[in-house]
């Protein structure tokens, strides 16, 4: 890679950050387009967060990504707030204008939809319920994203009933706040079960009872750490069709690609294999 007096220059800000993949994916997208960009990985000191990002508004940055634990704070610095971004309640992009102004969007929930076309093909998200497990930001933000993509009912289900009361009204219509006692009444005719606890559920001790979903519905988990989690297996087990959360984090980094160097990423790079590389080096 040659760096020169134009690269543009993005990024990602986490704590931690070493094992952020991240900087693989964007950078073998620039490589392959033959941009003039670089895409690093920033570990700061968490207090610091706003003082970071305060000093990039004096230019040469043109967007970062946020990751954990980050991501209901870049809202708060930006200037700008999408609209999807505001119903998640978190950002995952920010971008920088010449004059110092920060716009904040969110563009994991339009990765989760991604992924379930990528790896379910013909999969609809407008055909029927879907239950998101857990009542946190990642799970907001899936409920959003299924809202926007017209899906008719979310069923938020989560071990603290109380905190997924909250967040269901928070968005309103089309969101049901459910215990994750009744899930097997629950489970019957959805479409989709999204795992968006920061449990491994089966190896958080909490087991699913998936078997109650039809047989066409599609099992996914944000997770993929790793790539085939115990909840994975346990709907490949009963013959599921299921959807990593590997192909999401590719699916959120696409748009924030070309929010940060103007063009889709090249589609002839195989960015899953470098990833799967990555977490898994000996495959
Ligand atoms: P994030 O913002 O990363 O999505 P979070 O705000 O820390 O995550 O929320 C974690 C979610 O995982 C919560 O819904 C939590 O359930 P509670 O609200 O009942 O705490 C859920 N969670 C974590 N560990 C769990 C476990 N062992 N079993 C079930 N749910 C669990």
């Amino acid at each position: 890679m040659t760096l020169t007096g134009k690269t543009r220059l993005a990024g990602v800000v986490g704590q931690p950050i070493a094992h952020s993949l991240s900087p693989i994916l964007h950078n073998a997208w620039l490589k392959a387009s033959g941009l003039d960009g670089v895409y690093a990985p920033f570990g700061i000191a968490e207090p610091r967060f706003e003082a970071f990002i305060d000093g990039l508004r004096a230019g040469s940055i043109r967007g970062l990504n946020i990751t954990l634990p980050f991501k209901i704070r870049a809202l708060a610095v930006a200037d700008e707030i999408s609209h999807r971004a505001r119903l998640a309640q978190a950002a995952n992009v920010l971008v920088f204008a010449e004059d110092g102004r920060i716009s904040a969007d969110n563009t994991d929930g339009a990765g989760l939809i991604w992924a379930f076309g990528s790896q379910t093909p013909g999969f609809d998200p407008q055909a029927g319920p879907v239950a998101i497990i857990g009542a946190g930001g990642g799970a907001q933000g899936a409920a959003a994203a299924f809202l926007e993509a017209g899906c008719p009912k979310v069923r938020l289900f989560n071990r603290t009933l109380e905190k997924a009361k909250r967040v269901a009204e928070s968005l309103g219509e089309g969101v049901e706040a459910w215990s994750l006692a009744d899930a097997d009444q629950g489970l019957q005719d959805v479409i989709a079960v999204i795992n968006a606890t920061s449990a491994g559920l089966l190896g958080g001790g909490l087991a699913l009872p998936l078997e109650a979903t039809p047989v066409d519905a599609v099992i996914m988990d944000m997770t993929y750490k790793p790539l085939i989690t115990p909840f994975l297996t346990q709907a490949l087990g009963l013959g599921r069709r299921t959807v990593d959360g590997l192909e999401m984090l590719i699916g959120q980094a696409r748009p924030s690609f070309a929010a940060f160097f103007g063009r889709d990423p090249p589609d002839e790079v195989d960015v899953r294999h470098l990833a799967l590389n990555a977490l898994e080096p000996t495959s």
